[in-house]
Formats: structure tokens, sequence, C-alpha cells
């Protein structure tokens, strides 16, 4: 890994006070080093492909997703609009020599609009020119860039805005909200040619990660493979289409058994195919490109929300408790909420863990405090979960469960639901949201006190495996997807991805300790808005 570091004093000047913005431009990459080695990673091939081979490109073939009602087919479509990314360099032609090159590239902070001293409130921008390995200027957008302004003496920091000018040039915009010096950082996650090979990968092999269901009746027991959508086979499929939500689900049908002898569910593995070249375009950065924000920003460790909520600390267990007092909270979703449960019982001396003896990664779990009266619940989400041997009873969509929530004033329901999601195509992430989203709707119709809080995605740390099923490109898209989609619903957001991206700490799937409990304290100042007075 190579890491470029400039340094560009400017000297800033508000309230009397002498600013200094160091600007710091780090293009980390491992561009040229090879991974030949795939950590953790259990490559196993799905059953053998029958005759039938889908033309390049067209995954519909074998997967036909229900089809949409006129109106979520129409939301469909602007959704795929707004997240459709810039043209990237063909797969015929992609070049490691062409392909762009953090050392190469430059950057140029603009002067302040109107000229003077920079202020509290401003804007700043930082033209960013992308230059390939041999020094030319790259002239085509697409690549996927994150930036953020910060100052770790001062806990401070907020996430950039990156516009891409489709020309090879990017503006990265940053709202000046602290008194003091601040850096910025600038780092290319992936160039555009690895953003063709994501593409090719969900459009080819949509199934590369894959599932396993255990069949079993009295000593007969076996194993199948499961997923969205299964490739053609002579082999008959079991259908586990939720009647409900109309989730679809496919196992292949056991020898000896019948599909009613399905007893859990299990992540399989992961197919890799991608060519030497191909696997050298990834590196390990994370990265943000936000539709608008920031959200908010951190100031000695604490994040401050922008656009009206104030948030409290609750650091105190007594401070949650009384915070709490009374609710029930359900959280559903993946193991980045499963993290917040852990957190509380974690936090709150009062609240005891009741023992259901499920397994520490899948959950149902529960934690009462009697003499407070707060209940709080967690379950993991649906398939395509990829959690090993879940229970078939435990199997459970979110919409399923919102319906069975009764709701009201004491109810919180908090939703994450992304990760899981990303090596398929998008349109299954879609319909997951809207059956998710049409319950919350019925919830709220039925009992519009409910208070319903939902976690965005994050960016994370990227081994080439991590990149394959799960790069922060596609979490980016799912991100956008889930704002969109609950945009103008009485619902709250926890925006994760920028309170990850601000935060002076590694990007993680599962963020560190100083980072939940931020998450915590904007969760708690939802439910309790007028704890300071
Ligand atoms: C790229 O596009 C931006 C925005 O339109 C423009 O300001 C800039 O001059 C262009 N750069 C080149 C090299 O064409
Ligand atoms: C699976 O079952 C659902 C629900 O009954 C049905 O709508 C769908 O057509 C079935 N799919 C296949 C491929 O049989
Ligand atoms: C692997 O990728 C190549 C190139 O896209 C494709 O031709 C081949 O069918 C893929 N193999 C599998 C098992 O998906
Ligand atoms: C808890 O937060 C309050 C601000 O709400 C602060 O004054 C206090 O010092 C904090 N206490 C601890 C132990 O961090």
């Amino acid at each position: 890994m190579r890491v470029q570091n400039f340094f560009v004093p400017i000297q800033l000047k508000t309230c009397g006070c002498i600013l200094l913005v160091l600007a710091v431009f780090v293009l980390i990459t491992d561009i040229l080093e090879f991974h030949n080695k795939v950590n953790n990673t259990k490559i196993i091939h799905p059953p053998t492909i029958s005759d039938v081979t889908p033309p390049a490109g067209v995954w519909y073939n074998f997967c036909k997703l229900k089809p949409l009602s006129p109106k979520e087919a129409f939301e469909e479509d602007l959704l795929l609009q707004s997240i459709a990314w810039p043209d990237t360099p063909p797969l015929q032609s992609l070049s490691l020599r062409k392909s762009s090159d953090p050392a190469h590239s430059t950057f140029t902070i603009l002067d302040r609009m109107g000229g003077g001293q920079w202020q509290i409130g401003d804007k700043m921008e930082v033209i960013i020119k992308m230059y390939d390995f041999q020094g030319c200027p790259k002239n085509c957008g697409g690549d996927v860039i994150v930036a953020r302004l910060h100052n770790p003496t001062l806990g401070a920091g907020v996430a950039g805005k990156v516009v891409d000018h489709l020309n090879g040039s990017y503006s990265a915009v940053f709202s000046l909200l602290w008194e003091g010096s601040a850096q910025v950082e600038v780092i290319l996650v992936h160039p555009s040619e690895a953003v063709t090979v994501l593409g090719r990968l969900t459009r080819e092999q949509p199934d590369r990660v894959f599932f396993e269901s255990q069949f079993r009746s009295g000593i007969v027991s076996e194993t199948t493979t499961c997923n969205v959508c299964l490739r053609p086979s002579r082999q008959p499929m079991c259908n586990y289409t939720d009647l409900h939500t109309g989730q679809q689900w496919f196992c292949y049908k056991p020898k000896k058994l019948s599909c009613d002898a399905r007893i859990s569910h299990s992540k399989g593995g992961f197919t890799q195919n991608i060519t030497v070249m191909e696997n050298k375009l990834f590196q390990r950065e994370s990265f943000v490109i936000l539709d608008s924000g920031p959200s908010g920003y951190y100031y000695q460790g604490v994040w401050r929300a922008l656009g009206g909520t104030t948030v409290w600390q609750f650091n105190t267990s007594s401070a949650i408790t009384q915070c709490l007092r009374g609710k029930v909270i359900k959280m559903y979703g993946d193991s980045t909420i499963r993290q917040w449960f852990e957190y509380f019982n974690g936090a709150l001396s009062g609240l005891k863990e009741f023992n259901l003896h499920s397994p520490k990664q899948i959950g149902p779990f529960i934690a009462l405090d009697y003499p407070n009266n707060i209940f709080l619940t967690y379950r993991c989400h649906g398939p395509p979960i990829r959690f090993k041997n879940v229970p078939i009873s435990e199997l459970h969509y979110i919409a399923n469960e919102l319906d069975n929530v009764i709701g009201g004033s004491n109810t919180v329901v908090v939703l994450g639901i992304w990760s899981h999601f990303s090596t398929f195509p998008i349109e299954v992430y879609i319909r997951r949201l809207q059956s998710i989203r049409r319950a919350v709707v019925r919830l709220l119709s039925r009992a519009p006190e409910t208070l319903v809080v939902i976690r965005t995605a994050n960016p994370k740390a990227l081994n080439l495996y991590e990149t394959l099923t799960n790069s922060d490109w596609y979490s980016l898209q799912r991100d956008k997807v889930l704002r969109a989609m609950f945009k103008g619903l009485d619902v709250h957001l926890v925006d994760a991805w920028e309170m990850v991206v601000a935060y002076n700490l590694p990007h993680s799937l599962h963020p560190q300790p100083p980072i939940i409990e931020n998450m915590i304290n904007v969760l708690l100042s939802y439910i309790c808005p007028h704890k300071g007075g």
C-alpha cells in the first residue's frame, strides 16, 4: 500500500481567531500489489450449471423476479435512474496502466468565493484531477472517491460531498463547521475500472454468495443449495417464496426428502470468478459520496446533528434507563443492529438478557428491566441472511414481524438491513424495502405514535473477499435507495454512513465503540427529544 500526503497550509480567519486549514491529500492504493490470496473464503462451486447459459450481462435469464405493481415499477425506474453510475471503461479495454493512479493525481483548494478569510458556515471546494499510471490525464469519471475534513486533536470531522464532473476531475465540497485547523482527506476506494468489474459480477454472478439448507427426516439428512434465484438445472426446486410479503427464495429439492423437511438455513460459500487483472484493480479503503448533507459532524468526539435534532449525551446507565423507562424497543436487521442490542445490554445495569438459548450470531434476543418496565428485543432479518445454521423457525421477514407489532407511544421500532444484499441485483433490495415500507406504513397508520428509526449502511474495511461480496460501491447504492424509499415517511434515520466516515477511526462493518456510542445517543435523542429540558 502506498500513501501520498501533501500539505497545503491556508490561513483562515473567523471572529478574530486565526484558523489554519491543512489540506492533506491521501490517496491510498495497493493497486500494484497482486492479491493472490483470499482470506476467509470458502470456494465451493454451486451445482453444475445446465446447458442453458445466459448471454453475458443478462441475469434475468435465470432470475425472474415477481413483477411489480405499475406504481412500484415506476418507483423502481426512478430509483435505478437516481443511482445510475457514470460510464466506466468497457470490460474488453480494461488496462491497468490506464487505470486511475493516486500517485499521479493532483488536487487544488479553490479560493473562498468572494475572497477574504474562511468563515464558519463556508463551503470549501477541492478540485481533484485524476491521472493514470502513465501520467496521462483521465478523461472520464466513475472513480469511487471518499473525502472528509477532520481534526484529530479536536475530535472533529465531517464527511465531504464528492461530485463527479465526468471528465476525470472531481470536486469535494466541505462545510466548515468548527474553529481551528482541519485536514482534507481524499481516498480513492476503487478506480473506475474496478467499478466495471463489480458491475459485471452482479450481472453475471448474482448468485456468487450462495446458501444452503439442511433437510432432515428421521436419520436421513441432505443439504442443498439455495438462493433468491437458482440457475436452471435438471434438479427440481423447492419454492419457499413468502406468500405474505412476496419475497422469493428457492432451494434445490433434496433427492430423498420432501421440501417440507427443511430444518435450517446457512450461508453456503462464495464463488470467485475474476481474472488476475481484475483482481489487481481492487484495493481496500472505504469511501463516501453524499447526495446532500452533511447530516452532522463530530466535535470533541461527539456527534452533532445538523437540521433540527439536538443530540443529547446519554452517557450513564441511569440516563439511558430514564429515557427508556416504560418502553418496548424492537430491533430487526443484520449484525449492525445486533451491535446496538449488545450495547444496551452492556451499558444498562438494570437490563438483564433473558436466556432463550439462541445462537450468539442469530438470536432472537430479549432483555428486560423489570423495575423500569423496559423490554428490548432483537431479531435477524430473513433470507438472504448470511448467518450459519439459522433454524427455519427463526427465518422471519421484517415486514411480517412488523405486522405483529401493536405499536403506540411506548413502542420503538429499530431497523437496519443492507449488508447481506450486496451481491444481488439492486432490484432484490428494492423489493425487500418495498415490503418493509408497506408494513411500516400499516404500522404507522394503526399506531401513529410508534417511533420508527432506521440505521443506514456504512463503509467498511475491504479486503478482496469483502470487495467482491460487499464493496462499499454496492453499499453506497443500497444506502441511496434506502434513504430515497423512506423519504417523506414519519421515520428517523441514524446516518451511520456519515458517522463512520467523519470519525477518525478505520472504517469497519461493525463500527468501533465510540461510534456506536454516538449512534446510540442519536437513537436515544429521537426517543427522548426533551431530555435536556
Ligand atoms: C471538467 O468539468 C468541469 C465541470 O464542468 C470543468 O470545470 C473543468 O474545466 C473540466 N475539466 C477538463 C479538464 O475538461
Ligand atoms: C413460487 O411460489 C410463488 C408463491 O406461490 C409463486 O407466485 C411463484 O410463481 C413460484 N415460483 C416458481 C418459479 O414456481
Ligand atoms: C466466469 O467468468 C467468465 C468471464 O466472464 C465467464 O465466461 C464464465 O462463464 C464464468 N464462470 C462461472 C462459473 O460463472
Ligand atoms: C455526560 O454528558 C454531559 C453532557 O450532557 C457532560 O457534561 C458530562 O461531563 C458527561 N459525563 C461523562 C461521564 O462523560
